[in-house]
């Protein structure tokens, strides 16, 4: 497997169970090679296994969660997708506020197999917003069982939904272009709060998607970004995003969407001389997002961990 920076590496849950199966995906000593190849992501993950006697951190804590709003947001014959609130520990949404940030979710008394990972779209002092999409039968079992007044289970929290979240800590006081389509318009608002939250400039671009539906442009404009909703267009609305690239000067490009989204603006930005960052959504499969299942390996890294180079 390949080593990569660890978005979980330095936090109250490093070392994890992965070190002691020797399976770090941070630390090469940890996994056995004998030169340290991790690059460095603000402590030393090896001394902080032996000085905690060789033991993983204890993990992430299971919440049952009161859903206390629903709302559909799409409801069709072929696509359906809803908004709900739930009330959660004040230590949990606190630990949401970057961009990426997500929990697992799952109907109260059904196995871990029906994890769902959700993005968290905005957080509150003790309640958190969440947006899903049905897709198949983990998400209808969590629209089945999200019934208000009624509890769910969470498992969170998790950061590894926004690859390329260093770019955002880096340059966070400057300038950032957010495209959004689809249920990924969930993401665009903690990206923009935390970019407007430090004094910088988000314009985002949002789009329906298979969704046919725009759902996050109030909470935007409440974060101070500059909201414009695209049309339908033949092109996937590419050619209004590259004139935006190529009219102004972005330190951040950020893609919430689906891969194919991904790829297409990566795409764009070959053309620029000096191209912004590039972050993007992760759309893995993930049913532990603690490196253990192996639902998001992807070209030999745990994406659910793995800070993963740009182009996988
Ligand atoms: S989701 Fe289980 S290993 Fe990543």
């Amino acid at each position: 497997m390949n080593v990569s920076p660890c978005f979980d590496a330095g936090s109250q849950y490093c070392p994890c169970e992965l070190a002691e199966l020797g399976q770090c995906v941070a630390c090469s000593l940890l996994r056995g090679e004998e030169v340290c190849a991790c690059g460095w992501s603000g402590l030393c993950i090896y001394s902080e296994f032996i000085r905690s006697g060789k033991k993983g951190k204890p993990k992430r804590r299971t919440t049952a969660a009161r859903v206390t709003k629903k709302r559909q947001i799409a409801q069709g014959a072929k696509i359906r997708a809803f908004i709900f609130e739930v009330e959660v520990p004040w230590e949990l949404s606190a630990w949401c506020e970057a961009p990426g940030a997500f929990v697992l979710a799952r109907p109260k008394g059904s196995p871990e197999r029906f994890n769902v990972p959700i993005s968290v779209m905005s957080t509150q002092e003790n309640a958190m917003t969440l947006a899903v999409q049905v897709v198949g039968p983990k998400t209808t079992a969590l629209e089945r069982s999200c019934i208000e007044g009624r509890q769910i289970t969470l498992v969170g929290p998790f950061w590894s939904g926004l690859q390329g979240l260093e770019h955002f800590k880096t340059r966070s006081g400057g300038r950032v272009l957010i495209v959004a389509k689809g249920i990924a318009q969930a993401c665009a608002v903690k990206m923009a709060s935390y970019v407007t939250g430090r004094g910088g400039t988000v314009k985002a671009l949002l789009g329906g998607g298979p969704l046919n539906s725009v759902f996050v442009e109030e909470d935007l404009a409440r974060t101070g970004a500059l909201v414009e909703v695209l049309p339908k267009a033949k092109d996937h609305n590419l050619a209004r995003v590259s004139a935006e690239l190529y009219g102004d000067r972005y330190d951040v490009l950020a893609s919430a969407g689906a891969d194919v989204q991904h790829r297409a603006l990566r795409n764009l930005l070959e053309g620029l001389d000096d191209p912004p960052a590039f972050a993007w959504t992760s759309n893995l499969s993930m049913t532990c997002a603690e490196g253990i299942c192996g639902a998001c390996l992807t070209s030999g890294f745990r994406g659910c961990k793995a800070h993963l180079p740009d182009g996988v």
